[in-house]
């Protein structure tokens, strides 16, 4: 019998904890402010940044909503957050992400302060996880990391396998479980007898961005899945890179979608938040 790990309960507990941080933070006076940053009207993004906004409101960080035209130039995107770095009231800067094709995304991240990059983009907070000093880390490996702990997964020493190299989840995914002392492998579309490699894990972290791909044939017996993806079915029933219903027997533990990793990424982004106001 697998045990379900249930994001949903443990980012509520993470955002209970870090709201009793806010409350001391803002009795000795400082109350932590993030701002956020959309260009465009992306449905999705819209979305996203809506339950940013609304995270910040339960833990009690202030938050200023720059909702910009699609037709704003990267010049004024750039000047805005050349201001929010020099604000000394802003403690975190979140650009939502994609950016209409005429601005370079590479360019707007590398704009925003190292201290304030809540979303740990910056390729100063990239190369800080690398070599293992102190940076901001994106938010959603960080929280892959903290589902597996607050489930006491063991990590060092186990064998574990990603599926998926983006900078966003399985580059940064990679180097934390290393941090942990995993023994690590990086899969991706060229990688050979993907079912040979994904077999060998203990704990297979899945971040493909294809529904249900991965089938019982890919997973050890008794293996910890985590599963990154999230799609929408026609009948608008949401699924994940895995085929929940005929993996997760074969599983000892398995995050479900919706409920699983999606709800500790908006988390661990608060939790870049509270931290922000010390870096
Ligand atoms: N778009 C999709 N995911 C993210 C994220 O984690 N941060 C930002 N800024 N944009 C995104």
């Amino acid at each position: 019998m697998y045990q379900l790990i249930d994001g949903k309960a443990i980012s509520t507990a993470l955002k209970e904890e870090l709201k009793g941080k806010v409350d001391a933070l803002k009795a000795q006076g400082v109350e932590p402010c993030l701002a956020v940053i959309l260009v465009g009207e992306d449905p999705a993004s819209t979305v996203y940044v809506n339950n940013k906004k609304k995270a910040c409101e339960f833990i009690g960080i202030k938050s200023l909503s720059y909702e910009l035209p699609e037709s704003t130039t990267q010049d004024e995107l750039l000047a805005l957050i050349d201001k929010l770095n020099a604000d000394d009231g802003v403690n975190g800067i979140l650009v939502q992400l994609p950016l209409p094709k005429h601005i370079d995304e590479d360019a707007v991240i590398q704009a925003i302060s190292p201290k304030k990059d809540v979303d740990g983009f910056h390729p100063q907070s990239v190369g800080a996880l690398c070599i293992g000093q102190k940076g901001f880390v994106s938010c959603t490996p960080a929280g892959i990391i903290e589902l597996l702990k607050r489930s006491n997964v063991e990590i060092e020493g186990k064998e574990c396998v990603i599926i998926g190299r983006s900078n966003i989840v399985g580059k940064p995914m990679s180097l934390l479980m290393l941090r942990e002392n995993a023994t690590v492998t990086v899969c991706h579309s060229r990688t050979k007898n993907l079912k040979e490699v994904t077999k060998r894990a203990d704990i297979l972290i899945v971040a493909i961005g294809k529904p249900k791909m991965i089938t019982a044939e890919y997973v050890k017996e008794g293996a910890v899945v985590i599963d990154v993806g999230i799609h929408r079915l026609e009948g608008k029933k949401l699924c994940g890179d895995v085929d929940f219903d005929t993996v997760a027997e074969h599983t000892s533990m398995i995050t479900p979608v919706p409920g699983g990793v999606g709800p500790m990424t908006i988390a661990m982004l608060m939790k870049n938040c509270v931290d922000s106001v010390t870096m």
